[in-house]
């Protein structure tokens, strides 16, 4: 049986990891794996988590099966982040999942139990595991323009173009907000724009929100999502707790379905329950746990606040901190978009010889497209990396 199975290749990420773990270099920089980081290069636990877990340690009183949907009061705190007073709650369902991973594969299922399946239009580029959870699931993902690799902007007209020229009914997928990998996201305007289109043409909406609070802040990172609730029937939203509550490992997310009626809505949660049970049966506790102990608490809510404005800060101060160094050492290319960009990610834009170079002859790890994470950049490593980078170019 297994003897006739073939290997496959190492996933590009994972592979850049073991290297840079490898690497004896005292200088070297990772800019590859997506996870935050401090200024000295850590990723923390949040002191509100901590706080949280203590709570969750005393007053825990079992272990018991959590329900397929997971914990009610999880999903109501987080479906009110994501929407507000957007949209009734009775066109709602939002089941907690395993990460924004999960939500995204339960969100495939759903749409594939659908009448007709429709292909999910994704941006050019998305986030690369975008393609195996959703495309593995047997989804076909065309794509609509988004990124100019040239100018380093948002390719607004062609965009719009491919959105009205998309057949009626089909869904589209957006990133919310923090675009992965480009950092670049619709001005509030093009949102409205490209809602038009969305309402004339009839398409589904689904938004992926991985960084809610990472780029302008909680509320103004829902905009999208709050401004297309109050127009269209039907969206899905799949959210995660991964980088804004800083859970990475312990998989918290959630898939919210907004439906035309309650009737409707009351369909779509067996679906979902039924989807569950075919892949997890139940989502884990402990991290929703630790989400709903802080949104009930009104100060855990404040502290949470202000530790997810710092890390939102570190990232912007650290985007002018590159972006200043690489006008200092590299006056004759033009890094402005890196500022231009928010949250985690944007591209570098350079080719795949210099990101070679910048690895092997100077420790700097980006991955082949040259999307860096700028949580990976400190005060202290800033200038020798504008220094690599500008002998690369
Ligand atoms: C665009 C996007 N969507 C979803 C996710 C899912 O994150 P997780 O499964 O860790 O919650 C990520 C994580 O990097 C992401 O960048």
């Amino acid at each position: 049986m297994f003897a006739s199975l073939s290997p496959r290749p190492a996933d590009a990420i994972l592979g850049l990891i073991a290297e840079y773990k490898k690497d004896p270099r005292p200088q070297k920089i990772d800019l590859g794996i997506g996870v935050y980081r401090t200024a000295d290069g850590e990723t923390p636990v949040l002191n509100v988590v901590k706080q949280a877990e203590r709570q969750i340690l005393e007053s825990q009183t079992s272990k018991a099966y959590l329900g397929t949907a997971g914990e009610p009061s999880f999903n109501a705190a987080i479906q009110s982040l994501i929407f507000a007073d957007s949209v009734s709650g009775e066109r709602l369902t939002t089941v907690q999942t395993p990460g924004g991973s999960g939500s995204l594969r339960v969100a495939a299922s759903l749409l594939q139990q659908s009448a007709t399946v429709s292909p999910v239009w994704v941006s050019d580029p998305t986030w690369s595991n975008h393609v195996p959870l959703l495309g593995g699931a047997g989804l076909e993902l065309p794509p609509y323009p988004y990124y100019d690799t040239e100018k380093h902007v948002i390719r607004v007209d062609a965009m719009l173009e491919t959105l009205r020229t998309i057949p009626k009914g089909e869904t589209v997928l957006f990133h919310a907000c923090c675009h992965n990998p480009s950092g670049l996201d619709p001005a509030d305007d093009t949102w409205r724009a490209i809602t038009d289109i969305v309402v004339e043409r009839e398409l589904l909406p689904f938004i992926d929100m991985a960084y809610q609070g990472f780029s302008r802040g909680l509320d103004e990172d829902a905009f999208a999502i709050r401004h297309m609730a109050e127009r269209v029937p039907e969206m899905l939203v799949s959210s995660s707790c991964s980088k804004n509550f800083g859970l990475y490992r312990d998989r918290v997310g959630t898939l919210s379905v907004m439906a035309a009626d309650a009737a409707t809505s009351a369909t779509v949660a067996s679906q979902l329950s039924f989807i569950a049970r075919t892949i997890y049966s139940m989502p884990p506790d402990h991290g929703a746990a630790i989400v709903s102990t802080i949104l009930a608490d009104d100060s855990l809510t404040s502290d949470w606040h202000g530790e997810l404005a710092d890390m939102r800060q570190r990232l912007r101060d650290m985007r002018e901190l590159i972006s200043n160094a690489l006008h200092d050492k590299a006056p004759d290319h033009d890094f402005s978009h890196l500022v231009r960009a928010t949250g985690m990610f944007c591209f570098l834009g350079i080719s795949g010889e210099q990101i070679a170079t910048l690895k092997n002859d100077y420790g700097v790890y980006l991955v082949g497209s040259s999307r860096v994470n700028i949580a990976g950049i400190t005060p202290a490593n800033v200038d020798y990396l504008a220094e690599s980078i500008a002998a690369v170019l």
